[in-house]
């Protein structure tokens, strides 16, 4: 959590080897729109070409080496380097150099550079800088599953919408993976959210949210915490009959598209943590993508954004983007508890001396692997340890998926038909 050389070893053999998640497909919506990310270190462009295809390039001009875009976003034909003038298209080829009869006859005009792979999954778009890296999918595991169960939930296409959640949080970015699908800390770290939601509602069970909810391991390091409609159904505001009964009726179609099991599992809640450092919440109230990003020791930068159905009413729009900003936002009733337990947690492990480990050993006592666990934790660490020091620790048992966790889509659908659209 504190070391300079752990961290450099996370980037040369986790970073560097690993899928990761860069922006969703449906940011870019019109040919030529761009947006600059920074994803392992690493200033990159995610752009749509003219043609309309997602790119995804070195943020870095070929010539000399200056910041190509310095928006976080945009749209342009061509994008111009200030230093010197070296113009390139959203394919990443040199349209025009200044002067160029200054270069020799053979000089050959350098396009922009690029990850060594890009792929995508139901519009979650990846890259990876390990040209021998598997496949997408096959690096993703049972997550698949999971970002199926949050992309299903429209007829048209779940969309981002316009605008990113950013901060920064004094810890390692570790502290954030695990607090991402961290089931024991509700209670004591969020009792204003809760208080809020108690007060909307008249009364609420939060033993509610541990029954009918467990951790499970993905593989790949991947792990979830689910749990059925009626634990999840603990976070948001209630909402207006009216409301209801449109999202029953949106759910109700979905079980003649998918069937009764699918659909009984899209309606619960899901916090996904997809190694190393993409997190997909799915908590009803709405969907959230969060990608840490690690910059120090002790220091990462967070960006979030909304998923959402484009097709839903005013009342349910209008309950997301509240949720969104109430527990989610960086000035919300959540996140500034949790940055602060992480903040208090970095600042305490100058103390390493006298306190060397953390322990999240919660459950493992047992196969029945519940949200209040660190189950999922040990998955996560699981991996980190086998990339960081080559051993491949034994799993640790964990009971049969119970039939709720394991619906599937009807026969009539199938990931690839899903996709395909
Ligand atoms: Fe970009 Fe020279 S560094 S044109």
């Amino acid at each position: 959590m504190t070391d300079q050389d752990v961290f450099a070893a996370e980037r040369e053999q986790i970073f560097d080897h690993s899928w990761l998640y860069i922006g969703h497909e449906t940011e870019l919506v019109k040919p030529n729109d761009y947006a600059t990310r920074t994803v392992a270190g690493r200033p990159l462009i995610f752009a749509r070409d003219a043609k309309g295809k997602t790119r995804v390039w070195v943020n870095s001009c070929p010539h000399r080496g200056a910041m190509l875009c310095r928006d976080p976003k945009g749209n342009a034909r061509f994008l111009t380097c200030f230093y010197h003038g070296w113009t390139f298209n959203t394919s990443g080829e040199p349209v025009s150099i200044p002067s160029e009869e200054g270069y020799s006859p053979d000089f050959e005009r350098i396009g922009l550079a690029a990850p060594a792979k890009v792929d995508s999954y139901r519009g979650f778009v990846f890259v990876s800088f390990d040209p021998d890296i598997v496949d997408l999918p096959t690096y993703l595991a049972g997550a698949t599953e999971y970002l199926d169960l949050v992309s299903d939930q429209s007829e048209v296409g779940m969309r981002v919408l316009p605008g990113t959640h950013e901060y920064s949080v004094k810890a390692n970015w570790k502290l954030l993976a695990e607090n991402s699908y961290d089931g024991y800390h509700l209670v004591s770290t969020h009792q204003r959210y809760l208080e809020m939601i108690t007060a909307a509602h008249g009364k609420i069970d939060v033993s509610a949210g541990s029954a009918g909810a467990r951790a499970i391991n993905l593989g790949g390091g991947h792990a979830v915490i689910a749990a059925t409609p009626a634990s999840g159904a603990l976070f948001g505001r209630p909402l207006s009959e009216a409301a209801k009964s449109e999202k029953a009726e949106r759910f109700q179609r979905f079980r003649e598209m998918y069937g009764d099991a699918w659909v009984d599992r899209m309606g619960g809640s899901r916090n996904m943590v997809i190694f190393p450092n993409l997190v997909v919440i799915d908590l009803v109230m709405g969907v959230v993508i969060r990608r840490i990003e690690p910059v120090s020791p002790d220091y990462m930068e967070v960006s979030a954004w909304h998923l959402a159905p484009p097709e839903e009413g005013e009342e349910l729009h209008k309950q997301r983007l509240d949720n969104f900003l109430t527990f989610w936002g960086p000035g919300g009733l959540a996140s500034p508890d949790d940055v602060e337990a992480l903040e208090t947690c970095q600042r305490s492990y100058a103390a390493r001396g006298e306190l060397p480990w953390s322990d999240i050993s919660r459950g493992m006592h047992t196969p029945l692997k519940s949200v209040g666990g660190e189950y999922q934790m040990r998955t996560w660490w699981g991996r980190w340890h086998e990339l960081i020091t080559g051993e491949a620790l034994p799993e640790e048992p964990q009971a049969p998926l119970e039939d709720f966790f394991a619906g599937q889509r009807s026969p009539k659908q199938t990931s690839e038909t899903v996709q395909a659209k």
